[in-house]
């Protein structure tokens, strides 16, 4: 069945893998971007303007969260699923990552917001919609690092640990009408821009010590996120799915 998925922060990097997949199995995507307009747009001449659609939107900005709602329900008729994937403001750089002595409230602030102030505001402007249906589901992508934390990035991982808990919180009240909500974890990604600064010793300290003797691409994360997508997951709600070749185990 074709859906219709808006992928936060989808310009590039894992978003950009997530709506290709997705748009190759069939569904229409809106890719969310806020300064990649070029690279929005080259998606979308790629994907064909029937299945996608560029809609440009901070995801910490509720207003501007809203209209890319509304555009793209007028666009496609209705949205069937959301993924809480933008990465603001951060790099995986183990050498420039400050310690926690050194780490101002400000730096946990802006990946609260980035991370859980943009998930709430995509997930609380589509509910309206999915209980008015009875169905909906919400993705948000997240991190092994809360499990081990190969690089102490202190903001960003306690931000991706509360993702977790929100978004656990939401598959208990709003299973009652239909809406599923589940996590997917990436290890650290070969690559993205997010993941470029980090040094070559650490992915072969990660592949090494992986079962499988690699690290996760980012078509590793959308196969699952995919999987998720489609009705084949009808009854999977309040997980969080790690892809990390086994590096962490639950
Ligand atoms: N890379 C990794 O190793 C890794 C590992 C595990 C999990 N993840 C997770 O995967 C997700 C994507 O990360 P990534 O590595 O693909 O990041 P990335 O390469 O830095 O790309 C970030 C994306 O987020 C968008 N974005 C940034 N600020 C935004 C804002 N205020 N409003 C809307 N969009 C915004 C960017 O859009 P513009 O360019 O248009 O501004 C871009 O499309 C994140 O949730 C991250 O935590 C990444």
């Amino acid at each position: 069945m074709t859906k219709t998925v808006i992928v936060s922060g989808s310009s590039r990097g894992l978003g950009a893998t997530i709506v290709k997949t997705l748009a190759q199995q069939g569904n229409n995507v809106v890719i969310n971007y806020h300064n990649s307009a070029h690279a929005a747009q080259k998606l979308v001449d790629e994907i064909g303007t029937q299945q996608a659609i560029a809609i440009k939107a901070d995801v910490t900005k509720r207003n501007e969260i809203d209209t890319l709602v509304q555009e793209a329900t007028e666009y496609f008729g209705q949205i069937d699923v959301v993924i809480n994937n933008a990465l603001v403001g951060f790099k995986f750089d183990p050498i420039q990552q400050k310690s926690f002595a050194d780490l101002s409230w400000e730096d946990y602030q802006q990946q609260i917001e980035g991370t859980l102030k943009a998930a709430f505001n995509l997930s609380q402007s589509v509910i309206p919609q999915f209980i008015q249906r009875q169905k909906g589901e919400i993705i948000s992508i997240g991190t092994n690092l809360f499990q081990n934390p190969v690089v102490p990035y202190h903001e960003y991982t306690t931000a991706k640990a509360g993702l977790i808990g929100f978004s656990r919180n939401l598959a208990a009240e709003l299973g009652q009408y239909g809406i599923t909500s589940n996590v997917v974890s990436g290890g650290l990604l070969k690559t993205t821009d997010a993941s470029a600064a980090t040094t070559p010793e650490v992915f072969d300290l990660i592949a090494q010590s992986t079962p499988i003797k690699q690290v996760t691409t980012p078509q590793d994360v959308a196969n699952m996120v995919a999987y998720l997508v489609s009705d084949q997951s009808n009854g999977i709600t309040g997980q969080n799915f790690t892809i990390d070749g086994g590096l962490t185990m639950n």
